[in-house]
Order: structure tokens, then sequence, then C-alpha cells
């Protein structure tokens, strides 16, 4: 059963781990894809890589933690795709040090990229979707360390503990107004075997 045949998914965080595995196995699946990513070289061997196996996709360099640049990938899905049905928030950074180490600064940077990335994507995702008309899913990736507390990842347990709490707001709203559109967020333990290079939880 082809659910995601011809939808049309954003994948953030796309070039590398986990959002590289999602943009294949949706593509792989029917969907045509979005991949976006800071890293482009690795982004758009992705998207060859779909394009290899006939599936649909392009790239998008996009740093999730700007406004302006969620408006240029909604924009663009729907100029190039018609429509968005699927938007996976997988983009994402760590950063071990206890409380008494984390520096102000590296706290708001992780914060910019895991919260307020998710926020800006499932806010710009919403109106992506609204204007589609046919509902839709977006999936924030949390993790198990955002439903508990870990002594060496402060920030990190903040930002996804926020991913967490934030999804369920923004789900019940979209179901209170009736949007047909479901908003998740998924929480997964340590993936070492990830195709990904750059972050690893278990890296602690
Ligand atoms: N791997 C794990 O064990 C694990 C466990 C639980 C949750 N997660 C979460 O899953 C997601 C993917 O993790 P992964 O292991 O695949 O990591 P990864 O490092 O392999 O991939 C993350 C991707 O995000 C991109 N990225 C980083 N900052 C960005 C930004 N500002 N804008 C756009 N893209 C940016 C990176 O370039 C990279 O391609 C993350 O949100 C992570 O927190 C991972």
């Amino acid at each position: 059963m082809n659910r995601v045949k011809n939808k049309v998914a954003i994948v953030t965080g796309g070039a590398s781990g986990l959002g590289k595995s999602s943009a294949i196995l949706l593509a792989r699946e029917g969907a045509k894809i979005v991949v976006t990513d800071i890293d482009e070289e690795d982004g758009k061997k992705v998207v060859q890589q779909i394009k290899a196996n006939g599936g649909e996709a392009i790239f998008i360099k996009q740093d999730v933690s700007k406004e302006d640049e969620w408006k240029n990938v909604i924009e663009t899905t729907l100029k190039t795709f018609g429509k968005l049905h699927i938007l996976a928030n997988s983009a994402g950074i760590g950063l071990g040090g206890t409380v008494e180490e984390v520096t102000l600064e590296d706290w708001k940077n992780l914060i910019d990229v895991n919260l307020n990335g998710t926020f800006l994507g499932t806010q710009y995702g919403i109106k992506g979707m609204k204007e589609t008309g046919e509902g839709g899913s977006i999936i924030n990736f949390s993790s198990i360390e955002g439903l508990i507390g870990d002594p060496n990842l402060p920030a990190y347990n903040a930002s996804k503990g926020g991913v967490t709490i934030f999804t369920k707001s923004a789900a019940l709203h979209c179901a209170r107004q009736g949007y047909g559109i479901r908003i998740n967020s998924i929480h997964p333990a340590y993936i070492s075997d990830t195709n990904g290079r750059k972050f690893s939880e278990s890296s602690r």
C-alpha cells in the first residue's frame, strides 16, 4: 500500500542521517521530495540518489532557524510540485556539557536550530498544507532526550522537551480548526547507524 504515492514531502536535515533515510524511503514509496539542509553538497547527493532510483526530488539550501529561508522553502515547494502534504523536521544538532559548563551562546544556538527551527517549520508547514487544502502530516524529530533528563545534555534536553510539548499544542490547534493536519513528535533512542556523520547522541 503506497500511502504516500504522489504526495509532496519536505525533509529538513535531509543531507544526513535520519533525514536522509526518511527522504530516500519516502521517495521509494512514491512521494516527491524536497530535501533541505545547510549542507548543500551532501543534500544534492541525496537528491541524485533519489533520482537515480527513479524518484522525483529537488534540493533547497536552508538554515531552519531563519524565517525568510522557510518562506523560500514553502514557496519553492508549491511552485515546483504544486502541493505540500508531508513535512519531516529532522534537522538538529547536539551539544554535550553539564549545566555548569554550557555557555549561553552555545545554548542559544542549539535552541535556535532544534526548537525555533521546529517551531518555524511547523508554522510554515501548516501554511503550505492549508494552501494545498488536502490535509497533511508534520513529523517533528524530538528524542528520548525530550522525555527524560540527562546530566550531560541540558540544552539538548530543553530543546527536545520543548519540541515534545510544542508539538502537542500545535496538533491540538490543527485538530480544533479541522485542518486535517496531523502533527506528531517522534522520540528515537540512540541510533548510531544512520548513515550520518555529524550528530550522535551516543557521543556523550
Ligand atoms: N541519531 C540519534 O541517535 C538520534 C536520536 C534521537 C533523535 N535524533 C534527532 O534526529 C534528527 C536527525 O539526527 P541524525 O542523527 O540524523 O543527525 P545528522 O547530523 O546525521 O543529521 C542532521 C542534519 O541536520 C543538518 N543541520 C544542522 N543544522 C542545521 C540547520 N541550522 N538548518 C538545516 N539543517 C541543519 C545537518 O547538516 C545534518 O545534515 C535530529 O533532530 C536529532 O536530534 C537523533
